[in-house]
């Protein structure tokens, strides 16, 4: 393959399929890190923006949220997405700025915190069991995506909002319609009014939810947060029914896509696969290593307050900035040999979760979920191959393999 051009590279940062083919967008990422770290894109159909790809600068963005706010465009998106969304007044922590943010993020925050995480160890555990359960019944061949990674974080994050088991099934598809929109397998259809459909049915939903538990509270997290106060007033439903979208779909792809690319990658490195599997200890470590590895969240935006520079290039207040994460991962400034996958790589200070105050409030929910897994399938694993192509979403947002059919054998 030829170098791109930085045109090229830059075209790439905003084109979905790019993120289907692992060596093409890293290439193109790598390029730039080399050649233009903040380099101006102008996408067709996009407003443009400034890509930000080596760690450091990202890192600087972040944690400069006085200057870089994530209002009023914190995701990536076509113009005429950003239109219609705007229509229906989605907010949710990642659209808010501090201090409004700071109040918002308190009232789901004790959810995440030890205490409340250690309570859900032992059900993270039983479910991990039954979906390696699920794997050993399978029979040895399957698509590993489709048949187990989509369902256990799914089944871990409604159980904690709250959410009836009957409704999984349905959660699952309006969650793959909206963050896989640009995927033409996962969205309903390809014009965005109609993936519009898929937002306002989650919402419809949760809507009824919050109504039901502010005349019924319960002890889960759909309560917590619809009988939520705020300086004295009650959380209004706009805000209660973006919480509970926010959580469902931060809190379900990102997971199954790390479970699977850290399948993926313990199949494609045998020896990294038996290194962990002898020793468990390395489980944290390795739970570290396959999320920068996946990177399931590719970018999120922020917008500069003011005339500023982020790595020596003047930036004009107004201007947008899109910090690739994808990016900073693979950056040789930041990682000892980034495209080694490593299950003991000491030091891994990677941005798969943000950094700041944004931070990702999911994240030790998310490392348990994937150590709980690993540790309840690798002693149970006697073989494993691929059995056809691994198949990756087209996403500029959130995403990972769509399909990774495996061959295998289980004690
Ligand atoms: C491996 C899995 C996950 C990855 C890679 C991931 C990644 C991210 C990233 C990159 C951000 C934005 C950070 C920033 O702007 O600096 C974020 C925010 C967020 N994540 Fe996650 N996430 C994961 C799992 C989860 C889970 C399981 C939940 C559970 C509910 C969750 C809930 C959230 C929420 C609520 C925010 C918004 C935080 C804020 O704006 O203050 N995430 N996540």
């Amino acid at each position: 393959m030829s170098a791109p051009t930085i045109e090229e590279a830059a075209a790439a940062v905003a084109d979905p399929n790019a993120y289907a083919d692992d060596d093409r967008i890293h290439a193109a990422l790598a390029h730039l890190r080399r050649t233009a770290p903040v380099a101006w894109v102008e996408a067709p159909g996009y407003h443009p923006f400034w890509a930000i790809t080596r760690h450091e600068d990202i890192m600087a963005v972040e944690r400069a949220n006085d200057v870089f706010t994530n209002s009023p465009r914190p995701v990536l998106m076509t113009a005429a997405e950003e239109e219609l969304q705007a229509a229906v007044q989605i907010r949710t922590l990642i659209h808010m700025d501090d201090p409004e943010h700071r109040v918002m993020r308190a009232v789901a925050l004790n959810w995440f915190r030890p205490r409340a995480l250690k309570a859900m160890r032992s059900r993270i555990d039983e479910l991990a069991r039954i979906y390696v359960d699920k794997l050993a019944a399978a029979g040895g061949e399957c698509d590993f995506v489709q048949e187990v990674a989509v369902n256990f974080p799914l089944y871990v994050i409604m159980s904690l909002l709250g959410v009836p088991e009957a409704d999984f099934p349905r959660m699952l598809t309006l969650t793959q319609e909206l963050v896989g929109s640009a995927d033409t397998e996962l969205a309903r259809s390809t014009p965005p009014d109609e993936q519009m459909n898929a937002l306002l049915d989650m919402f419809d939903y949760f809507s009824k939810l919050a109504a039901r538990r502010r005349e019924h509270p319960t002890d889960d997290m759909a309560s917590t947060i619809a009988n939520a106060v705020i300086d004295g007033e009650p959380l209004g439903d706009i805000d209660a029914v973006s919480y509970y979208a926010l959580i469902a779909t931060a809190g379900h792809d990102t997971t199954t896509s790390s479970i699977s690319g850290g399948m993926r990658a313990l199949i494609e490195h045998p020896e990294q696969r038996r290194r962990l599997t002898d020793d468990l200890e390395l489980l944290p470590a390795a739970t570290e290593e396959m999320i920068r590895w996946v990177t399931p969240v590719k970018a999120f935006m922020r917008t500069a307050t003011q005339d500023t520079e982020v790595g020596g290039v003047p930036v004009a207040q107004g201007d947008s900035l899109l910090l690739s994460y994808v990016s900073g991962n693979r950056d040789d400034e930041a990682f000892d040999e980034p495209f080694r996958f490593d299950v003991g790589r000491e030091v891994n200070k990677h941005v798969a979760f943000g950094f700041g105050v944004h931070f990702c409030l999911g994240a030790p929910l998310a490392r348990m979920e994937i150590s709980s897994f690993f540790n309840e399938l690798l002693p149970r694993l006697r073989s494993i191959e691929l059995a056809g192509e691994p198949e990756l979403t087209a996403t500029t947002f959130v995403g990972g393999l769509k399909h990774l059919p495996i061959k295998y054998t289980m004690v």
